[in-house]
């Protein structure tokens, strides 16, 4: 099995002693309350889907990783795990002391031994790891949402969130390491995605399945941007794939519970990382991974890769180039496979699949399976009628 990023799975789940012993001491213990999307970054910590991370970030990671993709001792990262919190707040708050982490409703999460505060400098965080300081971009625009003082230390989770949804899917890396292991997979693909599936998602992991033994559907399930379809509508259209067109012993699919920054290069470098804290071998990296806008190059995500020693980031990246259906070879196929002109290739925008759904129109087979198009076409309508949802941003 593929050792975890920085050598050793990082478990900072109390034990039932520890749970009770912190407990019985939060009445004196000062309260930082933080969102669902800060808590579950604090549980992906906790599992260590984030390995060798053992907290969020001190300012000498932090600052390692703006400059360099790296932590301060060296090992790859390129996204910066940090805990934000007002001025006010921070100012009452002591180095060495052990803080609550709570919900929004005060109910205990984790505690956080602090270890250090700084400023988060976020125009410089949004133009290294977005490359742009633009708030027009999903992720620099929550940059800017969060507070200014970044918390940095050593977390213990006490509780764990009680999820209603994706329950079957919820794999920490220790259950995905044991799933691979009693599949008897020694090599793993794995694939993130943030959409619903479609045939050049199919080719990808398909092709890739040809030559390892097992693939991790991992569809991201956290924050992202408005726009972008619900998680439950992509999952069941994972569902129905997965059953039809997929042979069942050779996949698994979970939910990586992570939410999206859009940081194009860097974020892929830090999907593999996961990935190879989930027990995966082998990474999917297609056109424009994590991207959003014009903000990075085709194969930015991809070129990134080569400012690392292979053995630095451990697990291998498939590459691979925009995949389209080519109407005279008969098949899905990219530049590297077919010799014909674009006007004979199926390919469509996402602002064109939203057209045509809108327009009640379904997308063409050689795009879509059409039982991903029938959910698609549903949540539409059901969108449609449902006030609270523009359907012009779905
Ligand atoms: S992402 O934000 O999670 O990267 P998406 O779900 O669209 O978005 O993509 C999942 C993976 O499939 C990414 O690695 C992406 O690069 C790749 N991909 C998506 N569409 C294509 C395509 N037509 N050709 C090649 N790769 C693609």
């Amino acid at each position: 099995m593929i050792a975890p990023h920085g050598g050793k799975l990082v478990n900072r789940i109390a034990t039932d002693e520890e749970r009770k012993s912190i407990l019985s001491k939060s009445k004196e213990m000062k309260k930082i309350k933080v969102s669902y999307w800060t808590l579950s970054e604090v549980e992906n910590i906790a599992t260590g889907l984030f390995s060798p991370l053992e907290g969020f970030m001190n300012k000498a990671d932090y600052d390692s990783v703006l400059d360099d993709m790296r932590l301060s001792n060296g090992i790859v990262w390129t996204i910066p795990i940090v805990l934000s919190i007002s001025k006010e707040e921070a100012d009452d708050l002591k180095i060495g002391e052990d803080i609550l982490i709570t919900d929004e409703n005060g109910k205990e999460y984790a505690v956080l031994n602090l270890e250090d505060k700084y400023e988060r400098r976020k125009h410089e965080e949004a133009k290294k790891i977005y490359k742009t300081d633009e708030d027009a971009h999903p992720g620099v625009k929550f940059l800017y949402e969060q507070k200014d003082i970044a918390l940095g230390g050593k977390i213990k989770l006490l509780n764990r969130i009680e999820h209603e949804d994706f329950k079957e899917y919820r794999l920490d890396p220790v259950d995905t390491r044991k799933l691979f292991e009693e599949k008897g997979w020694k090599t793993i693909v794995a694939f993130q995605t943030r959409n619903p599936i479609h045939r050049a998602h199919e080719y990808l992991q398909k092709t890739a399945l040809e030559i390892v033994d097992g693939l991790f559907v991992n569809p991201l399930i956290g924050k992202t941007k408005k726009g972008d379809i619900p998680a439950d509508v992509r999952m069941k259209s994972y569902e129905v794939i997965l059953k039809k067109y997929y042979p069942k012993n050779r996949v698994a699919l979970g939910v990586f519970p992570v939410n999206m920054r859009y940081a194009g290069p860097r974020e892929a470098v830090f999907h593999a990382i996961c990935r190879k804290n989930y027990g995966c071998t082998h990474f999917i990296v297609g056109r424009d991974h994590a991207g959003v806008g014009n903000y990075y190059g085709t194969y930015e995500a991809q070129e990134i890769f080569d400012n690392f020693k292979p053995e630095e980031i451990g697990i291998v990246a498939l590459k691979f180039e925009h995949a389209f259906y080519c109407k005279i070879c008969g098949n899905m196929a990219t530049s590297k496979t077919c010799p014909h002109d674009a006007k004979d290739h199926v390919f469509l925008s996402g602002t064109k699949v939203r057209e045509m759904l809108s327009n009640g129109q379904l997308p063409p087979p050689e795009f879509t399976r059409p039982e991903v198009a029938e959910i698609l076409m549903s949540f539409y309508q059901s969108a449609r009628k449902d006030k609270n949802i523009d359907v012009q941003e779905i």
